[in-house]
């Protein structure tokens, strides 16, 4: 299998690993079928994601795509972290094999959980903002 030089960078030195204490929002995944489990804190201000973290108890494909994926919501709005899906984060990455894209899922799974959090102990989830969360229903290992 080959990996791109952007996912060994990733996988060899992940950025973003860690926790934040008092964070926003914490979002937990896992996924059944390899037992990979991944963790995401988020530190929220004025809807601008501030700082993110993960810990990621899983392959390397999932802790590449942690990585990325809290670098790429870090400094953003809320709203553009709601629309980070997967095939980005793998994009990003210069691409991942075809049977480890679900690992890219659970990076945005775990974002998107930790997003769910914060709206839901603020009054909900708003209603245009609802299908962004389809995704927490997807089944991780459908590539
Ligand atoms: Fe399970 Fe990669 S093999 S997340």
């Amino acid at each position: 299998m080959q990996y791109s030089e952007k996912v060994m960078d990733h996988f060899m030195h992940p950025r973003n690993v860690g926790e934040i204490t008092d964070a926003s929002a914490t979002g937990t995944v896992g996924n059944p079928k390899c037992g990979d489990i991944m963790k995401v804190y988020l530190q929220i201000e004025n809807d601008m994601i501030v700082d993110a973290k993960f810990k990621t108890f899983g392959c390397g494909s999932a802790i590449a795509t942690s990585s990325m994926a809290t670098e790429m919501i870090k400094g953003k709005s809320l709203d553009e972290a709601l629309s980070l899906t997967n095939k980005a984060v793998a994009e990003a990455l210069d691409g991942l094999p075809p049977i480890k894209m679900h690992c890219s899922l659970l990076a945005e799974q775990a974002v998107k959980a930790a997003l769910k959090e914060y709206y839901e102990e603020r009054g909900g989830i708003p209603e245009d903002k609802k299908k962004y969360f389809d995704v927490l229903d997807e089944d991780e290992h459908s590539v």
